[in-house]
């Protein structure tokens, strides 16, 4: 599209409609319609949505799907899923429903169908888990394996860690899983000193295979390994690989045997459906695996077949292109009630981050209108406690997702129920408020203090409320409902992208402090020499000197 989607009339609608529901507050517009919640709530697979603790009305949900209407978001959805080459800057598409197509379709990529490729790696996996998980895959020394340490970063870190913590329940009970992603040596350091390396087996992850840190850390264990059981053809026994780069794993030294491959097309953060969920299989079962294969591939199935007015993916893209460029909304907070979710805000920054962080369209034009909020966020009850005082009294808009689990993975006596009651008390006293009168009656009836004393707390203690908030709200979390969580929010990402007219699959903005990072290294690693001119800032060279004296005189 060549016009900016700020410069057509539908926008223009919505920028008048907005000034009209600013001086709407929240608890207004429920008094207004005693059918809110009916009217503004949604059941279905498997998930209650709420969204109607939000600045909308119907005139606001029509506005917002004409908006749709107008970004064609029906064909891109339809191009998404056929393989086109969404990817407009790299050329290539972006087929992670692929990976969970479990109706096992065609699915054409280059006039190629990349469905057997799909499943010839599945039953690879198969193959690979049922072994470490029966004992079969025996280290160097002949003893079977009972650590698994995913060395990787970004997408080949974030997804497989969150899925593998959320589930912690379907674990097998001899494997433990660990995940190594940061450069600094006190990450590996740390797992290592805990293993056992016999029975350590390290899966290095990596689509590119050219990633520092991930390199970094794979060669450090390997010498590790090699060092403590004094062979370097113990290596075959304790590393398998992820990746798109044969070459490049060869070169390493593992075995193509001990490569599970997966392909261009599948973005890093959106890999986890593909081989990069290794580690989440050996954990799970390949059975559990595939369950959460199915859950995604349902939530795929009502993207792509339901009208808009009733998808979730969609109905959560609009809220928030609704609040970050209508309202200029900065953040969004993610506010799981359900600690099996404890690592899905960390997940969710890079997906949401790394995807619609762009400050261009599809086709290089700079856009006038703000993007991707920042994502942000921690588990529940333990944000209570530390930063929702901003939520309820500080000076910012903040859109929040209650992401509430019924049932916790576990039970004891009591725990669930303060669970449920802190979800829903925040949601309501985010909405609703407290005004000056109310705060006023009630402190003057609860507490026997000093009148004036209690007077001047008054305004302290003034809760405007007026905060908005989506509840989302499922039974357990299981495999199935955790893949559909995940497509949910994969799909949302999408939407938001079509009517912001983004490419939400490619990631230049990592590669510059990649560059300089590149040029700085030498100079760090050889002679540390102080006069360097290394073309960067003063400021950098000043910090530099300090780094290489460890004082500025
Ligand atoms: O630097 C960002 C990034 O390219 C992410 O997009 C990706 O998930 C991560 O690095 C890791 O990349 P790789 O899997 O190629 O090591």
């Amino acid at each position: 599209m060549n016009t900016l989607i700020s410069h057509t009339p539908i926008w223009a609608k919505l920028k008048t409609h907005q000034q009209y529901i600013a001086q709407q507050h929240l608890r207004d517009l429920f008094a207004l319609d005693p059918k809110r919640f009916e009217k503004f709530s949604i059941e279905t697979e498997g998930f209650l949505l709420d969204y109607s603790k939000n600045y909308i009305t119907d005139e606001t949900v029509n506005l917002l799907l004409k908006l749709a209407k107008k970004v064609q978001l029906e064909e891109a959805i339809n191009r998404l899923f056929s393989g086109a080459k969404v990817n407009n800057t790299e050329q290539r598409a972006a087929l992670h429903t692929a990976l969970r197509n479990r109706s096992n379709t065609p699915i054409k990529v280059d006039g190629k169908d990349i469905m057997p490729d799909i499943n010839k790696v599945l039953v690879k996996m198969q193959q690979f888990t049922d072994k470490v998980r029966n004992r079969e895959w025996r280290g160097y020394t002949g003893k079977p394996i009972e650590s698994i340490v995913n060395i990787g970063i970004g997408g080949s870190d974030l997804g497989p860690a969150m899925v593998t913590k959320a589930l912690k329940s379907y674990h097998h009970p001899r494997l433990k899983a660990y995940f190594v992603s940061n450069v600094d040596a006190t990450h590996l350091n740390n797992t290592l000193a805990t293993l056992d390396p016999e029975t350590t087996l390290f899966i290095i992850a990596s689509k590119t295979f050219t990633t520092q840190e991930t390199l970094l850390n794979a060669h450090s264990a390997r010498r590790w390994l090699i060092k403590h059981l004094g062979d370097q053809q113990a290596v075959a026994k304790h590393f398998v690989a992820i990746s798109t780069a044969k070459q490049k794993v060869i070169e390493f030294g593992i075995d193509p045997i001990n490569m599970f491959e997966f392909w261009d097309w599948v973005g890093g953060r959106y890999s986890l459906w593909s081989a990069i969920g290794l580690p989440i299989a050996v954990m799970i079962g390949m059975d559990k695996f595939e369950e959460l294969l199915d859950g995604a591939h349902k939530l795929d199935q009502h993207f792509k077949n339901t009208e808009l007015a009733n998808n979730l993916p969609v109905l959560l893209a609009l809220l928030e292109v609704w609040y970050s460029s209508f309202f200029g909304v900065k953040t969004q907070a993610i506010l799981p009630y359900d600690y099996s979710l404890e690592l899905f805000p960390a997940y969710l920054q890079q997906l949401a981050m790394e995807s619609l962080g762009k400050r261009v369209t599809r086709e290089g034009k700079n856009i006038d209108y703000p993007t991707c909020p920042i994502i942000w966020g921690s588990a529940g009850n333990n944000g209570q406690h530390a930063f929702y005082q901003l939520l309820h009294q500080g000076t910012q808009l903040i859109p929040a997702d209650f992401i509430i689990a019924i049932d916790s993975q576990n039970d004891l006596n009591g725990h669930q129920d303060a669970v449920l009651s802190n979800a829903l008390a925040q949601t309501h006293a985010l909405m609703m408020g407290r005004s000056a009168n109310q705060t006023q009656l009630q402190i003057l009836k609860q507490e026997d203090k000093n009148l004036e004393q209690l007077i001047n707390q008054v305004p302290h203690r003034v809760f405007m409320g007026d905060q908005p908030s989506n509840s989302l709200v499922y039974q357990k979390l299981t495999p199935s409902i955790l893949g559909k969580l995940i497509a949910l929010y994969e799909h949302k990402v999408f939407v938001e992208s079509v009517c912001w007219n983004l490419n939400p699959f490619d990631q230049w903005g990592v590669e510059l402090g990649k560059q300089v990072a590149n040029m700085l290294l030498p100079a760090l690693s050889s002679q540390r020499d102080t006069n360097i001119n290394l073309g960067v800032d003063s400021s950098t060279i000043g910090l530099l000197k300090y780094i290489f004296k460890g004082s500025l005189s």
